[in-house]
């Protein structure tokens, strides 16, 4: 057990003024998490301290996290590889609703433009089943695993800098997810959404924060340059 210094961003829109940052010292053991200190932190010190968690497993998504000045989901992240002094900050991108939580309308409306729901095919029930040989599983599954975390959204500097005029790359993962499915009805009309604007793929800067902060392992970045393959491709006329 040692005392590790847990400093966290305060901020409340509605009492107005700057955000200021307070200082907590936690006692850490073996294994605790920042998700961890911060309901130390409100049971021992500070009720008013406002966060975000579900799952506590890596799994909902919803403690992301700049965690010393990186996305991180907060129940995943050790405070042993942290060392002794941890600052933990909201998500960039998104508007503050009190500390350490953050409104992620912005994300989800993205999430909304890719459509990113399967529609069938129409009149055909060829393939409702992918065959486990035929290896078009394959070619989606490492993008499947998207918690919607919105740690991607955050670190994309893109994003940023074109202020809700780029989509962002969870958004564009998932219509990558279904352009690339064969069962999909909607996946041309997918593809041209997602390649004809600069809102789109084409948008895309590949600066990569959003492969080194995913904690699922997903590279949104790479899945956008096979978007922008595809919609190549097609403009040539070849197989896409
Ligand atoms: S609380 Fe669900 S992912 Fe962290």
């Amino acid at each position: 057990m040692k005392d590790v210094e847990v400093t966290v961003m305060r901020y409340d829109p509605e009492e107005g003024g700057n955000p200021r940052y307070e200082t907590f010292t936690v006692e850490s053991k073996k294994n605790m998490t920042v998700l961890d200190s911060l309901f130390l932190i409100v049971e021992n010190q500070d009720p008013t301290l406002s966060f975000r968690c579900a799952c506590r497993l890596g799994m909902c998504g919803s403690c992301g996290m700049l965690i010393n000045g990186r996305g991180r989901l907060a129940c995943r992240t050790k405070i042993e590889h942290l060392g002794d002094q941890i600052k933990v900050e909201p998500m960039r991108n998104m508007d503050i609703i009190k500390d350490l939580s953050v409104n992620m309308d912005k994300f989800f409306k993205s999430w909304e433009k890719v459509k990113p729901y399967f529609v069938p095919k129409e009149n055909t029930d060829e393939f409702s089943i992918i065959p486990p040989s035929s290896g078009r599983r394959e070619i989606i599954d490492e993008n499947q695993d998207c918690i919607t975390c919105g740690l991607c959204f955050q670190s994309c500097d893109t994003v940023s800098l074109r202020n809700g005029e780029f989509i962002g790359p969870a958004a564009l993962n998932r219509g990558y997810t279904l352009i690339a499915d064969e069962r999909d009805g909607l996946r041309e009309e997918r593809l041209d959404m997602l390649s004809e604007t600069a809102e789109g793929a084409f948008g895309c800067r590949t600066l990569g924060a959003c492969v080194e902060v995913c904690p699922k392992g997903i590279k949104p970045m790479v899945t956008i340059q096979k978007i922008k393959t595809k919609k190549l491709k097609k403009s040539l006329g070849l197989k896409w």
